[in-house]
């Protein structure tokens, strides 16, 4: 039975990469650019397309930007939110465009393009919807009363996040599938594996510079189900741990220490049955909350391969770990943690775009283990809410740290969207923020100033929405105390995106 599914799986991707939908009759049809918004939408100008690639060689600058920062801010995001008749149902599907601030002199240029995905160039080419999103899937299709599994571009439609691996650029999503990109010109470059069926992957993969090694994790969702941890070097593939699992948790990133890597086990199930079933529909459908279960958080041993320990805790949803560092015997693990996984619907655009939409808001939660001991200690970091972390990561990952920054909301009862940058001082246990009336900022990217040695001695990068002007600006802060140094504006708004790297020249 389990072949005979596999089976039906892979012909089922060859049938579905062929399908011509009924809507392609109606040739190609191009969005017209975001209508302006009306008064009181505000911060859902950030969710409507931006169909023009733009290039400014030169943008205005109010205030100064730091005569050492260099290089270039890359970010990755949604640009198009409907293809064709089609609208995108969550803020996961739109289609990758890549953002670019560059940096030279105390000037600022800015270009963006869409990443050249399978899901883009046939809507280039037909206008039409012909693959697959996290949380739209028109395409499926019944054979024999059985629906065929999401169907998924060569190229995916990789608009999570932006990896720096041996000088090379790649945008990435939440399937083992980098797509590489140039960042001088915003061209796709194409990628260099074919997807395996039933896999997915993590947006946010580890580096440890001092061993070269990359640390990423495969799930499988079809038997034999499970989730496979896996480090590289050079090109060479490892696989350090495989831990069976018939319904495996959602994932979104994990931690890394200089011993273990570290993934906290979520109890937002996939289920076969419903992924399977003609009424399935998008793959989100597929996972499923189980509050009666416990979360999880396995202990990878970096080394030796193989899940050195298990512990187990009440249920939580993390997208995103903050750090985590081996402290003695202990090991701390700190995250962005959801009371359940009510924040993926929440995310669905229908309510994002409703004035003052309900979102519910992770709190920076540590998680202290220690192996050999069943117990989980947890403790919140600060009061408040925060979410998409940063740290400086090429310093402090894995090691203690003091700093780190995030975006949050100001008052989470009346506004659900985040309208604020925050900066978490773990030691004080503190938050301190920038925040605008009017103003919707993006994941702040910290900059380190060469040859500083404080750890919060540099800028953090925030691309803004300023609902009032219909614009968007790249926000430069002081990281030490978060006061505003510049802002570089572009005569347009930028939807929201998820993530970005700041790469120095050289
Ligand atoms: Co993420």
């Amino acid at each position: 039975m389990e072949i005979s599914r596999r089976r039906l799986f892979r012909d089922s991707i060859g049938a579905g990469a062929t399908l011509t939908l009924g809507a392609a009759a109606g040739g190609l049809r191009i969005p017209q650019p975001a209508q302006a918004a009306s008064a009181n939408d505000g911060h859902a100008l950030g969710f409507r397309s931006l169909t023009d690639e733009i290039s400014l060689p030169g943008i205005p600058v109010d205030g100064r930007i730091p005569p050492w920062l260099e290089g270039v801010l890359l970010r990755n995001g949604p640009g198009l939110f409907e293809i064709g008749e089609q609208k995108l149902n969550h803020w996961f599907d739109g289609l990758a465009m890549l953002h670019a601030f560059a940096f030279a002199g105390g000037r600022v240029s800015y270009a963006n393009r869409f990443l050249q995905t399978s899901a883009y160039k046939a809507y280039r080419r037909e206008g039409v919807m012909k693959y697959a999103e996290f949380g739209t899937d028109p395409c499926r299709q019944i054979f024999s009363g059985v629906s065929t599994i999401p169907v998924i571009g060569k190229i995916p439609n990789a608009n999570v996040s932006i990896e720096r691996l041996a000088g090379q650029f790649r945008a990435l999503t939440e399937l083992p599938v980098p797509v590489s990109c140039d960042p001088h010109n915003l061209r796709t470059l194409g990628v260099d594996v074919e997807l395996p069926q039933g896999r997915m992957g993590t947006a946010h993969p580890h580096h440890d510079p001092r061993t070269r090694e990359r640390f990423s994790y495969e799930i499988e969702l079809v038997p034999p189900a499970g989730l496979r941890i896996v480090s590289e070097r050079n090109g060479r593939r490892r696989e350090l741990a495989w831990i069976p699992d018939d319904r495996p948790g959602y994932l979104h990133s994990f931690g890394l220490t200089d011993r273990f890597v570290v993934v906290f086990v979520q109890p937002w199930e996939f289920d076969l049955a419903t992924f399977l079933s003609p009424d399935g529909g998008p793959i989100v459908k597929s996972f499923q909350w189980d509050g009666s279960q416990p979360a999880r958080i396995l202990l990878v041993d970096r080394k030796q391969g193989g899940v050195a320990e298990t512990f187990e805790l009440d249920p939580a949803f993390v997208f995103h770990h903050i750090n985590s560092f081996e402290d003695g015997d202990d090991v701390v693990i700190d995250v962005c943690a959801h009371e359940d996984a009510s924040i993926v619907d929440a995310l669905y655009l229908k309510n994002l775009r409703k004035p003052g939409p309900s979102v519910p808001q992770a709190v920076p939660r540590r998680l202290t283990v220690r192996p050999g001991r069943p117990k989980v200690h947890s403790r919140e970091l600060a009061d408040g809410n925060i979410e998409l972390p940063r740290t400086d990561y090429a310093t402090v990952n894995g090691r203690p740290y003091r700093y780190a920054y995030g975006v949050g909301v100001r008052n989470p009862r009346k506004s659900g969207f985040v309208d604020r940058v925050a900066k978490l001082d773990i030691k004080r246990g503190e938050q301190s923020f920038w925040q605008e009336r009017g103003s919707f900022p993006g994941e702040p990217v910290f900059a380190r100033r060469p040859g500083s040695t404080r750890e919060d001695d540099g800028v953090l990068l925030s691309v803004v929405l300023d609902a009032g002007r219909k614009t968007s600006f790249l926000l430069v802060l002081d990281a030490r105390d978060m006061s505003e140094l510049a802002r570089a504006s572009v005569p347009h708004h930028i939807p929201f995106g998820f993530h970005g790297v700041h790469a120095a020249r050289g």
